[in-house]
C-alpha cells in the first residue's frame, strides 16, 4: 500500500479497504464544504505549536504557506479530492506533504480528527449563523416597512380562522416581527456556545504536548475553552440547538406562509405577492400560484425531520467520539441552505407584496367584527358583561336574519335590544373606532403601531 493514497492510519493494516466501505465511509463529498474552517483551524494549531516550542519558525511558516496555496487551489477548483482520503481534513493534510515534503507530517502533532472536527464544525457553524442572522435582519426590516406602511390599515383579526375583531395590518404584521426577533435571540445565545474551542482534546483525554489552547482559541476568535476533553471531542448539541432554533425558526415562516397562500385565494383576496413570485398551470391558464409560501411551508418540514435526526443520532452513544458523528454534517448543512434560501426568498417577496387594503376592510366589516365593542360600551353604561354579551348576541342574530352589519342598523333597532344605546354608540361600532379604543403598549391602535415599529427598529441594531 504504498500508492499516492495511502491512508494515513495504514500502518496497523495488512489489508486494503473494501472498496464499498471506502465509499461507505466516506464524507468528503459533503465535507468538503468546511475546507476553509479546516484550513483555518490547522493554521491556528500549527502556529500555536511553533509559539510553544513544538515546531520551528521555518517549519510553521512552510505548513502554513503550504495550506493557503491549498486553499488557492480548491477556491480555483484545481483540488483533486479522492473518497481513498475519506474526508476534508485527510484530504488536506496528505496534499499539504505532497506539497510541501515530510514537515506536512508534523501538522497533526497533539491533534486527532476529532478535536479536529469539532473545531472545523464551530467555525463553519459560527459562520453561518452570522449570515443567517443577517438575511433574517433582512427580512424583519422588511416586515416592519409593510407594518409601517399599512400602520392604518384595518382588517379582521381571526381566532379559529373565524373573523374575530378588526386589527391593524401593521399590527398583524408585527406579530410576526416578534417571532422573528425570538428567533434572532435563539440564534444569538446559540452562538455563545458553539463558539467554544474543542482543539486540544486531541482524540479524547488530552494531549502530552505542552500545548497553550488560550493561544489557539485567540487565533481562531473562540470566546471560550472546552473544559473537558471527552465532552469537547463527542458533543453534538451545538448543532442539535442550532438546528432547533432553525426548525423554529422554519415553523415561523411556515405559518406566516400558510397565511400568504389563504390570503391570496380568491376567497379572502386580501394580498398580491408579484408575478415574480408565482407560477402559472400548466393547463389553467387562470392560475397564479403562490408557490414560495408553499415551499417554504414544505421545507420546514426537513428541518423538523433534520432535527430528529440528530436527536436519534445522538441518543444512544457512549463516550467519547463515535463515527456515528459523521452523520451530523448532511442534516446540518441542508439546514443551513434551506434556512439561507428560505429568508432570502421571503425577505425578496415580500418587497413585493401588494396588501389589498379596500378588500381587507370589506371582509371586516362582514363578520360582526365589532360585536365585543358594542358589549364594552353597554358595560360602561353599567350593563353586567355577561347581559351585554347576551344582548350583542340577540343584535347579531337580527344582523345574520336581515344581512346587516352593526354598524348599518338604525338607532331604533340597537334600542330594541337595550333602551340604555344612544348616537354615541356609533363610534364605537365603526372599525377605525375599534382598533382606535385598544391604544395600549402592545394593542392594534395605528399610533401604538407606528411606535412599535420605532420601537422594533431599536431593537433590531441591538
Ligand atoms: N469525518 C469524521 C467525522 O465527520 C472525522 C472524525 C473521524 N475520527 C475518527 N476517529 N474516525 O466525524
Amino acid at each position: 500500500m504504498s500508492n499516492e493514497h495511502e491512508k494515513p492510519w495504514s500502518g496497523r493494516f495488512t489489508e486494503p479497504t473494501d472498496a464499498f466501505v471506502e465509499a461507505f465511509g466516506a464524507s468528503v463529498g459533503f465535507d468538503k464544504r468546511m475546507y476553509r474552517h479546516d484550513i483555518a483551524g490547522s493554521i491556528a494549531h500549527a502556529r500555536m505549536l511553533a509559539h510553544v516550542g513544538v515546531l520551528t519558525a521555518d517549519e510553521c511558516s512552510a505548513i502554513v504557506e503550504g495550506l493557503q496555496d491549498i486553499q488557492l487551489d480548491i477556491e480555483r477548483g484545481e483540488f483533486a479530492w479522492t473518497i481513498a482520503l475519506e474526508d476534508v481534513h485527510m484530504n488536506i493534510e496528505a496534499r499539504l506533504t505532497d506539497r510541501i515534503g515530510d514537515v506536512g507530517k508534523k501538522l497533526h502533532t497533539a491533534r486527532s480528527r476529532n478535536d479536529q472536527v469539532a473545531t472545523g464544525m464551530r467555525l463553519y457553524l459560527r459562520d453561518e449563523i452570522d449570515t443567517i442572522a443577517a438575511e433574517l435582519k433582512r427580512l424583519q426590516e422588511g416586515v416592519l416597512e409593510v407594518a409601517e406602511r399599512e400602520a392604518e390599515t384595518i382588517m379582521p383579526g381571526f381566532t379559529h380562522l373565524q373573523i374575530a375583531q378588526p386589527v391593524t395590518f401593521g399590527h398583524h404584521m408585527l406579530a410576526w416581527f416578534e417571532m422573528l426577533m425570538r428567533d434572532h435571540e435563539r440564534l444569538a445565545a446559540c452562538r455563545r456556545r458553539v463558539n467554544v474551542m474543542p482543539l486540544g482534546a486531541a482524540a479524547l483525554a488530552g494531549t502530552s504536548y505542552p500545548v497553550d489552547r488560550e493561544f489557539t482559541a485567540r487565533e481562531l476568535g473562540f470566546e471560550g475553552i472546552a473544559e473537558n476533553s471527552l465532552d469537547a471531542v463527542s458533543d453534538r448539541d451545538f448543532v442539535i440547538e442550532f438546528v432547533a432554533a432553525a426548525a423554529t425558526l422554519m415553523m415561523h415562516l411556515s405559518r406566516f406562509s400558510e397565511e400568504l397562500v389563504l390570503w391570496s385565494s380568491a376567497q379572502f383576496d386580501f394580498v398580491d405577492l408579484g408575478d415574480s413570485f408565482c407560477t402559472g398551470s400548466s393547463i389553467m391558464p387562470q392560475k397564479k400560484n403562490p408557490d414560495v409560501p408553499e415551499l417554504v411551508r414544505g421545507k420546514a418540514a426537513r428541518v423538523q425531520g433534520h432535527l430528529v435526526a440528530l436527536l436519534t443520532l445522538m441518543k444512544g452513544q457512549p463516550l467519547a467520539y463515535n463515527k456515528d458523528n459523521q452523520e451530523d454534517k448532511e442534516p446540518l448543512f441542508d439546514t443551513v441552505d434551506t434556512v439561507r434560501g428560505s429568508l432570502r426568498v421571503y425577505a425578496d417577496m415580500l418587497r413585493q407584496m401588494q396588501v389589498k387594503r379596500e378588500n381587507l376592510y370589506a371582509a371586516a366589516l362582514r363578520g360582526y367584527a365589532t360585536a365585543t365593542d358594542l358589549a364594552d360600551y353597554l358595560v360602561r353604561k353599567g350593563v353586567a358583561f355577561r347581559d351585554a354579551h347576551s344582548i350583542v348576541g340577540q343584535a347579531v342574530r337580527f344582523g345574520i336574519d336581515n344581512g346587516k352589519d352593526l354598524s348599518e342598523m338604525s338607532i331604533d333597532e340597537l334600542r330594541g335590544f337595550s333602551d340604555i344605546i344612544d348616537d354615541d354608540v356609533f363610534a364605537v361600532l365603526t372599525l377605525e373606532g375599534s382598533v382606535a379604543a385598544r391604544d395600549h403598549l402592545g394593542g392594534t391602535a395605528p399610533v401604538q403601531v407606528k411606535a412599535a415599529v420605532e420601537q422594533a427598529r431599536h431593537r433590531l441594531l441591538q
